[in-house]
C-alpha cells in the first residue's frame, strides 16, 4: 500500500518533469541588453551526479556537458552551468538570445528530466526626456502637451505630478499608450514638476520637466497705514499674485517716485509725505497692469 503511494508519486512527478512542467518557474526570463540571464531549476541536487546536462536554443547546442563540455560557438566565455542542479546563467545578453530554451537532463537512474522556458531579452531604456510645450503657457488660455521619449523597448509608462500619480480627467488626457499627456487649457494649478517613468520587465528609466504656467497680476491689496505720526517709519506694501512676478512701480501724487520695490519705505515721515500714492503692477509676460491707489496723512506727534 506505503510502496503503491510511493510508486504513483514518483510517476507523477516525472511525468510531470517531463512534460517540462515545474522545472521552472511559470512564465518567461526576463534579462536586459548587457545584463545577466539566470535559468535556475527547481531540481534538488542529486545523491548521484546527472549523467547528461543539456542545454540548447531553438535546436542550438548551448553545453552538452557529460564527462567533460561541449560549448556552443559564442557561449565560451558567457555561461556557468550548476552541474548539480542544471540551473544556467547565461552572462553579456543580447537581443539575439531572446528564444526558446531547452534543457535535457539523464540522471543517473537513466531517466530524462526535460524542461523548457523563454527568454526575452529587452534593450535598457535611455535617453529619456519629456518634450513639453515651446511657448509661454497662460492660465485658462493656453493649451500644453507634454510627451515622454526615450529609447529601447518601453511597456508601461507612468506620470506623477510633485510626486503623486498623475490621472486623467478634467483638463488631463493621456494618449498614445500614456506617451502624452494633454492640458487643455492650463490651470494656475497645472504648474510644477511632472516626472514620467518608462519601465520594462528589466529596466526602467525617469525624465522629469518643470511646467510653469503664467498668469495675473490679481488678487492685489495694498497693506499700510493710512495715518502715519510725523518722522515714524512708514512701510506701504503692495501684494499681488502673479507669474512670473510682476514688477512694481510707485506713484505719488501722480508723479513717478523711482521706486520699483513691493515695498514703499518711508524712514521718517514728513508733512510732505501726505497724499495719493498709487502702485502699479506689471506682468511682463502677459502683459497685464493692475493698480491700486492709497492715501496717507502725516499727523504731528501727540495730537
Ligand atoms: C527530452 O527532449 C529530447 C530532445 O531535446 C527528446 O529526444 C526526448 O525524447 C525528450 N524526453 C522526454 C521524456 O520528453
Ligand atoms: C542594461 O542594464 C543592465 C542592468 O541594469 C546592465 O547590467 C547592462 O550593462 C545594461 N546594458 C547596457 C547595454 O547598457
Ligand atoms: C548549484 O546550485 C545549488 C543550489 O542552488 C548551490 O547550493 C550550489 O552552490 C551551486 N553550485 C555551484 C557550483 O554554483
Ligand atoms: C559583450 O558582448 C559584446 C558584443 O558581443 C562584446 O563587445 C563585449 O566585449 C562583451 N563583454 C563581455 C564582458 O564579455
Ligand atoms: C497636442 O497634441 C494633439 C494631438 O495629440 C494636437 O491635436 C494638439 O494640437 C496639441 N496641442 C498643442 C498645444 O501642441
Ligand atoms: C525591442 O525593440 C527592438 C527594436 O528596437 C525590437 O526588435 C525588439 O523586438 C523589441 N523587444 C521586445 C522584447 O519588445
Ligand atoms: C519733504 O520735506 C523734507 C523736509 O521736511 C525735505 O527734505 C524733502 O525734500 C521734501 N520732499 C519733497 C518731495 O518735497
Amino acid at each position: 500500500m506505503e510502496t503503491a503511494v510511493a510508486i504513483s508519486l514518483t510517476l507523477f512527478i516525472l511525468t510531470g518533469l517531463c512534460a517540462g512542467q515545474g522545472l521552472f518557474p511559470q512564465g518567461s526570463v526576463n534579462g536586459a541588453e548587457g545584463g545577466t540571464a539566470m535559468f535556475i531549476t527547481n531540481l534538488i541536487p542529486p545523491a548521484q551526479p546527472f549523467i547528461i546536462i543539456s542545454w540548447t536554443v531553438g535546436g542550438a547546442n548551448i553545453i552538452t556537458s557529460t564527462s567533460d563540455d561541449s560549448i556552443g560557438p559564442g557561449y565560451g566565455d558567457r555561461i556557468t552551468l550548476n552541474k548539480t542542479t542544471g540551473s544556467l546563467e547565461l552572462r553579456n545578453l543580447t537581443l539575439a538570445d531572446s528564444g526558446g530554451y531547452r534543457v535535457a537532463i539523464t540522471t543517473a537512474t537513466a531517466e530524462t528530466i526535460n524542461g523548457s522556458t523563454e527568454l526575452v531579452v529587452y534593450e535598457n531604456i535611455s535617453d529619456a526626456n519629456i518634450k513639453g510645450p515651446p511657448n509661454h503657457l497662460f492660465a485658462d488660455w493656453s493649451s500644453a502637451n507634454l510627451t515622454c521619449e526615450a529609447a529601447g523597448n518601453i511597456t508601461t509608462i507612468q506620470w506623477t505630478k510633485e510626486g503623486q500619480p498623475l490621472s486623467a480627467g478634467g483638463n488631463i488626457l493621456f494618449s498614445e499608450e500614456n506617451r502624452k499627456v494633454s492640458i487643455s487649457p492650463v490651470k494656475r494649478h497645472d504648474s510644477g514638476e511632472y516626472v514620467c517613468k518608462l519601465t520594462n520587465p528589466a529596466s526602467s528609466a525617469t525624465a522629469s520637466y518643470r511646467m510653469i504656467v503664467n498668469y495675473g497680476p490679481e488678487s492685489m491689496t495694498i497693506l499700510g497705514r493710512h495715518i502715519a505720526e510725523v518722522e515714524s517709519f512708514t512701510l506701504i506694501y503692495c501684494s499681488v499674485q502673479s507669474v512670473p512676478p510682476a514688477t512694481f512701480t510707485w506713484l505719488f501724487n501722480g508723479q513717478q517716485t523711482g521706486v520699483h520695490e513691493a515695498g514703499y519705505i518711508i524712514r521718517s515721515v514728513s508733512y510732505n509725505n501726505s497724499g495719493d500714492y498709487r502702485c502699479d503692477a506689471r506682468n511682463d509676460l502677459t502683459g497685464n497692469v493692475i493698480s491700486v491707489d492709497h492715501s496717507l496723512s502725516v499727523k504731528g506727534t501727540g495730537l
